[in-house]
């Protein structure tokens, strides 16, 4: 039989810095759904990926003295890493800088061109001339001055591509009526329409020439495309749109569902539909933006960055406490808190006390009245039939909060068997039946318990990937592919071996946990204070006006580059003893970039950090001018760089 399609992508996250849980969180949700459609005979895609073009990154990149492209290489590998560990089933990763991709935006820019949905225009905005930026009035400091160097600005144009949004405004609204399951929750819907829509919608710029990190317009290569129109196209390029082999795409477009933070609705219903209306395309069936995961009220610590760290979570606590968490304790639409108390606290009542008391009482009863072969049942009482009952109507309950996008109401619904399980432990009494040689009853006790922990494992493989397979290890069977053996109560083989091992999670005490979290975060702490102060001590940091206090070093320059879209600007590397520094220098108009590499320079060292057309630059490198010429100051003869010149 010819399975349904179904196509659920993530965002692509910016790679403009470290991933933490706030990413995995809209991940590990879509990767619960991506499994449950899986096993419920869906023929799945799964896409995630990075957005690794812009402005930022190509700033960050600067800073750290490496290319853009090392820059969100690097990235790349950390997030592969991070999905691993969180074993996170996608069935493609796509990244913006892939040839494939990049083609293909130039294609859909050459599309909206020739069909006349994009058209040459001027941008009007804020220039500040130091730092050759346009800034929007809101961007302005109070001031009305530039906010990156705090300098006078003067209202500019520049030359710029814009996409006909406007003109989709009313097809938009039409769209939204028939469709109206396509923005969910439907608060976001109204977001859309009273603050977007109703305002009446602009035509948006879709091109930048202030740098250069981006995809290069086919028809005027001065012109890199805006990050969004690039980001946003994954959607369909990943799956060939415009390519040789687009199978992919004529199966599974239009995507299911886009799942998204509510910050970036806005370009996924209004944006995205309005570019896919242009260029003559189905639009996604729905578009849902889930709440943030805000961490101590959205004060998200640095110095306690690590605490918050998925990397560090899942080595500490094992995966499956954090899916679950994350799954269960997140109200999925509206905001959440992360606590750690309250991760602990999750892990200890349903994944230790609910789920591991079950399979290990019943595990170990199996192993102790029957030698650990499961027993057939025998004739089943009312009781046993109300657990039966439970067992095979949550498929279709469960199947329901998925499609309603609730995975804390479908790990509820799943954790009522075991909970009902564990009441009937005690109802049933087993060692008492044991006691009494009641042999036929415990047997078929012993059945129900396995089949209700067979039914609850199966139901939890999407959601606690490595727990449920274990599970179905200790019961001796085979994990499923598909809940086909939902269907009907009964399916174990009588003799299956059973195999109690080790608890499935421990139980953590709180406190004492609590308070080693608090000290490996003072200690962090600390040692980031440290660290700060052994790289820039406060006391030193001067005006320029205090020459007496300058701090004159030699360095030598182990790269130089042209800061895009500047002439006067260069960005060194230097070495400054043991250490490497970047600084940003207005001698572009006198120095070849490659020159300068090997050069000993003379660095102010201890000049006030500062970001130059937003590089950022360490330090000052010592010249000599006159009206005509810039010529840097260097040593008479060779010396080693990081000696101190006075
Ligand atoms: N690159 C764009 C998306 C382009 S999609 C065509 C972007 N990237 S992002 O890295 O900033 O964010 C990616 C996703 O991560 C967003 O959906 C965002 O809401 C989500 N999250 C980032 N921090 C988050 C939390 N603290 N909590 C929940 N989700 C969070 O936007």
């Amino acid at each position: 039989m010819c399975k349904k399609p179904y196509y659920i992508t993530t965002p692509i996250y910016y790679s403009s810095g470290n991933f933490h849980l706030g990413h995995c969180y809209t991940t590990i949700i879509c990767d619960a759904i991506a499994r449950f459609k899986r096993l419920d005979g869906f023929d799945v895609f799964y896409l995630t990926g990075t957005d690794e073009h812009g402005q930022k990154v190509q700033e960050k990149a600067a800073a750290k003295g490496v290319t853009p492209q090392a820059f969100v290489d690097e990235l790349y590998k950390q997030i592969v890493e991070l999905w691993k560990v969180l074993d996170i089933s996608y069935d493609k990763f796509i990244r913006t800088t892939d040839d494939y991709h990049e083609l293909t935006v130039q294609k859909v820019y050459e599309k909206l061109l020739a069909n006349g949905d994009i058209y040459k225009s001027e941008y009007e905005g804020w220039y500040c001339t130091p730092c050759e930026a346009f800034f929007t009035e809101s961007q302005l400091t109070e001031d009305h001055r530039c906010p990156d160097c705090g300098r006078e600005v003067h209202m500019a144009k520049e030359e710029s591509y814009f996409f006909r949004l406007s003109k989709y405004q009313d097809k938009l609204v039409k769209f939204y009526e028939e469709n109206p399951e396509f923005i969910s929750p439907k608060s976001r819907m109204n977001e859309m329409i009273n603050n977007f829509i109703k305002p009446g919608l602009k035509d948006l710029c879709v091109s930048r020439t202030t740098f250069n990190w981006g995809v290069k317009l086919p028809f005027d290569e001065k012109h890199v495309a805006y990050v969004w129109i690039d980001a946003l196209t994954n959607y369909i390029t990943s799956l060939g749109y415009l390519q040789e082999d687009h199978a992919n795409f004529d199966k599974y477009w239009p995507a299911d569902l886009h799942m998204v933070g509510k910050e970036i609705v806005r370009f996924h219903t209004i944006i995205w539909p309005a570019l896919l209306m242009a260029l003559d395309l189905p639009l996604p069936k729905k578009v849902y933006g889930h709440g943030w995961l805000l961490f101590g009220n959205d004060k998200m610590s640095k110095s306690k960055g690590n605490i918050v760290d998925p990397f560090f979570l899942v080595d500490r606590y094992g995966l499956d406490p954090i899916r679950y968490y994350l799954l269960r304790e997140i109200p999925f639409g509206s905001d959440g808190n992360y606590t750690n108390e309250a991760l602990l606290t999750r892990t200890n009542s349903d994944l230790v006390n609910d789920l591991g008391n079950l399979v290990s009482r019943t595990t170990a009863m199996v192993t102790q009245y029957f030698g650990g072969t499961i027993p057939a049942p025998n004739d089943y009482t009312d009781l046993d039939k109300e657990l039966i009952a439970l067992c095979t109507s949550t498929l279709p309950v469960v199947r329901q909060n998925i499609e309603d996008l609730s995975a804390p109401d479908a790990l509820t619904n799943i954790f009522k068997i075991i909970q009902r399980a564990n009441k009937y432990i005690d109802e049933t009494m087993p060692w008492a039946l044991n006691k009494e040689g009641n042999k036929q009853r415990l047997a078929t006790v012993m059945y129900v318990l396995c089949e209700c922990i067979r039914y609850s494992a199966t139901l939890l493989l999407p959601f606690i990937t490595k727990t449920a397979k274990v599970i179905f290890g200790k019961l001796g069977l085979e994990v499923p592919t598909n809940f086909d053996s939902l269907a009907t109560f009964g399916q174990i083989k009588e003799g299956t071996v059973v195999n109690k091992g080790e608890n499935l999670f421990n139980r953590i005490d709180i406190n004492k946990e609590l308070a080693a979290l608090d000290k490996i975060a003072e200690e962090q702490a600390q040692a980031a204070a440290q660290s700060n102060k052994e790289a820039t001590p406060a006391e030193d940091l001067i005006d320029i006006a205090d020459f007496a206090k300058v701090k004159l070093c030699t360095a030598k320059v182990i790269s130089c580059e042209k800061v895009a879209k500047s002439d006067k600007l260069l960005v060194f590397k230097l070495q400054v003893g043991e250490e490497i520094r970047q600084v940003v220098s207005g001698i572009a108009q006198h120095y070849d970039p490659e020159y300068m590499i090997g050069k000993t320079v003379v660095l102010v060292k201890n000049l006030k950090p500062a970001k130059i057309r937003g590089v950022e630059s360490n330090g000052m490198i010592l010249c000599a001018a006159d009206d005509k010429k810039v010529i840097f100051v260097t040593p008479e003869s060779d010396i080693d760089s990081g000696k101190e010149v006075r």
